[in-house]
């Protein structure tokens, strides 16, 4: 009798509960009242010897408690959304932390200003949110410039007087203002940070993006020591072998001025390649120097301003411009 009690209890015992069926199958199984193996035991008493039914009715109680002490135990288990020991596999190896890695915006960044810190540049920041006399007037824009449309530029408080009004920076420029406002030259910043323009979204034109704006002002810098040091970055950032050129072109703040273009190698285009703006720059302008109270007569200065994201494009063969802002996993992986 004993060896049958026992061999219940262990299979009592041993029974996995983990989902809400079988723990139903083995209540079903143990104590439905037509024929559960605690009925069954129990209509099997008259048949047991009277002097063996006191031990034998007390074999059967502790085999049910027992089952009821497993049913409460495995539904408080599923209430609580935990596993049961036996699920716990120790095998297993453990969850491996998954590492961060830089925005490619952020690397590229990072290594346009370390080119220019190297040479001797350090790094200075302004305010997104700007005043038009810093973004357009002191720098030479005039009062009807299409860029000071509100088409162009998003304003937070348009002004009368073209001057006081509030606006979310177009450009890095007015970083420029601000350093020589503080402080006369010698001055040579790089400024990264973030624009906004008015623009339509499409896959190469963003509402926001990135530039690094270059400033440098002393007595005596010439043209030919912005051609210098702006080869030297390209060489820096598209390889020793890179060709580039400089094209005539019109900034307000810069006279004159010029664009700055790489030769993009590409076997699949006719004639191997493309010439591939990069940034734009020149001399920065006496009206400019003359609105922060410094001689131009005494100084000149070179300045030039180059998008982040166009850079990073290139050099990471990436076609869409919005891939840079969605923060997809599976497009950051791979940098
Ligand atoms: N601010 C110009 C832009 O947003 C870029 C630029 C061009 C900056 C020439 C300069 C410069 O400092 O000299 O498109």
């Amino acid at each position: 009798m004993n060896k049958l009690f026992d061999t219940i209890k262990a299979e009592i015992e041993d029974v996995q509960l983990e989902s809400e069926s079988a723990v139903e199958e083995f209540r079903i199984k143990y104590l439905s009242k037509k024929q559960g193996r605690i009925t069954e035991l129990m209509k099997a008493i008259p048949t047991i010897a009277p002097e063996d039914r006191k031990s034998y009715g007390q074999g059967v109680n502790a085999l049910k408690q027992l089952i009821e002490l497993r049913l409460q135990s495995a539904k408080s288990a599923q209430t609580n959304g935990s596993q049961s020991a036996s699920k716990l596999d120790v095998s297993l190896p453990g969850r491996s932390t998954p590492f961060g890695s830089q925005h490619p915006i952020t690397q590229t960044r990072n290594e346009i200003v370390g080119i220019f810190q190297r040479v001797g540049f350090s790094v200075e920041e302004g305010p997104e949110i700007e005043d038009e006399w810093h973004n357009f007037t002191s720098l030479n824009f005039p009062p009807d410039h299409p860029a000071r449309d509100m088409q162009d530029t998003l304003f937070v408080q348009p002004s009368d007087d073209g001057n006081s009004g509030v606006l979310l920076r177009t450009h890095t420029s007015p970083v420029q203002i601000r350093t020589l406002v503080n402080g006369q030259p010698p001055v040579r910043i790089v400024v990264p940070g973030r624009v906004y323009r008015n623009e339509s979204i499409s896959y190469k034109s963003y509402c926001l993006f990135h530039q690094v704006e270059g400033l440098y002002v002393d007595k005596g810098v010439t043209f030919g020591d912005l051609k210098y040091v702006l080869h030297m970055f390209a060489q820096a950032i598209f390889g020793a072998d890179v060709r580039m050129r400089f094209r005539p072109s019109f900034f307000p703040f810069t006279e004159p001025s010029a664009e700055l273009d790489i030769w993009w190698v590409d076997e699949n285009l006719p004639g191997g390649g493309r010439w591939m703006e990069i940034l734009g720059c020149g001399m920065v302008d006496p009206n400019v120097l003359t609105a922060v109270d410094v001689d131009p007569e005494e100084y000149t200065g070179y300045a030039f301003g180059m998008g982040i994201e166009r850079i990073a494009m290139l050099r990471y063969g990436i076609d869409d411009i919005r891939l840079l802002y969605e923060n997809d996993i599976r497009f950051l992986n791979q940098f």
